[in-house]
């Protein structure tokens, strides 16, 4: 059976300029190439989840924009269900990222993910009441995340919350997600933010090329080696995690198979440009891992 997994959160377009170099505060620099590429932290992981095999709903909304339309139209033909997908009289929002020295810099103006209120949550609390799992980041209004995970709370859903981009979580993530998602930047902050020896065993914490750490059935944190790949663009590498992560859980897999699955998604995400290109298909992670001498 196909895991059914919802997904709050935000829907941006990406757009990317490359530069030898980033500009230094009042520097103009002639770049070498722009794209847009659909992005936003919530429809990657949409799209990823979907890509690997689960049937995906996107809670979002876009601007009465064009970008918002063709945002939509890119969800729909991964064929998830954009239902509840609002259109709201503001402008879609938008991640400015500039790629140079084999790094990124990134600005999201939110616009029309910030219309994204509680009260669209309630409107389509059966679909986080019908879902195996539910995913959502921070690119939302902070009192519509609280909403999302103490819906899933309520109807004992599992919840993961992607703690990006990293600000200080609300009691009711500290106690209703199942899981959180940081990176080894944001997990630093949490540390820092938190005292809570609790929500640190619900983390796992994705590292990039070294790997990620998860908390094992002892109470204790274990280790998974990364993969290695000619790294790209890692825009997207996280979402890409998370949603392979929320497909393999809501398989019934255990933990540490998730893991390897979810960082074995981001590995290929990373070889390709843009944040939703790369993502790979079930059949190019199946092949990724047995090349790779893993199965899962
Ligand atoms: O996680 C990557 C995403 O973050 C990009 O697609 C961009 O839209 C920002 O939201
Ligand atoms: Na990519």
């Amino acid at each position: 059976k196909r895991p059914i997994i919802t997904v709050v959160g935000s829907i941006n377009m990406d757009l990317v300029t490359e530069s030898e170099t980033f500009p230094k505060p009042g520097e103009t620099l002639l770049g070498r190439h722009f794209s847009t590429f659909p992005g936003g932290k919530g429809a990657n992981q949409a799209v990823a989840a979907a890509r690997l095999g689960a049937e995906v709903r996107m809670i979002g909304c876009v601007g009465d924009d064009a970008f918002g339309k063709e945002l939509t139209d890119t969800i729909a033909n991964e064929q998830i269900d954009t239902d509840a997908i609002l259109v709201q009289a503001e402008k879609t929002g938008i991640a400015s990222i500039c790629l140079a020295e084999g790094d990124n810099q990134i600005i999201v103006v939110p616009g029309a993910n910030h219309a994204l209120l509680p009260e669209h949550i309630k409107a389509h609390e059966d679909l986080i009441r019908t879902s195996d799992l539910v995913l959502v980041q921070l690119e939302i209004p902070a009192q519509t995340v609280d909403a999302a995970v103490e819906t899933a709370h309520t109807y004992g859903v599992p919840v993961i919350v992607n703690p990006a981009p990293i600000q200080a979580l609300s009691s009711t993530i500290r106690s209703f997600a199942t899981y959180l998602t940081p990176n080894e930047h944001e997990a630093a902050v949490l540390k820092k933010e938190h005292n809570d020896e609790e929500l640190h065993k619900k983390c796992i914490v994705t590292q990039g090329k070294e790997g990620v750490s998860y908390p094992a059935a002892n109470g204790q944190q274990s280790e998974i080696p990364g993969f290695s790949v000619d790294a790209i663009d890692t825009t997207g590498a996280g979402d890409t995690f998370n949603g392979a992560l929320a497909v393999a859980l809501g398989h019934g897999s255990p933990l540490d198979e998730a893991c390897v699955f979810a960082s074995a998604a981001a590995a290929l995400a990373v070889t390709k440009k843009g944040a939703q290109t790369g993502m790979p298909h079930l059949n190019d992670v199946t092949r990724f891992l047995k090349d790779n001498g893993t199965s899962v």
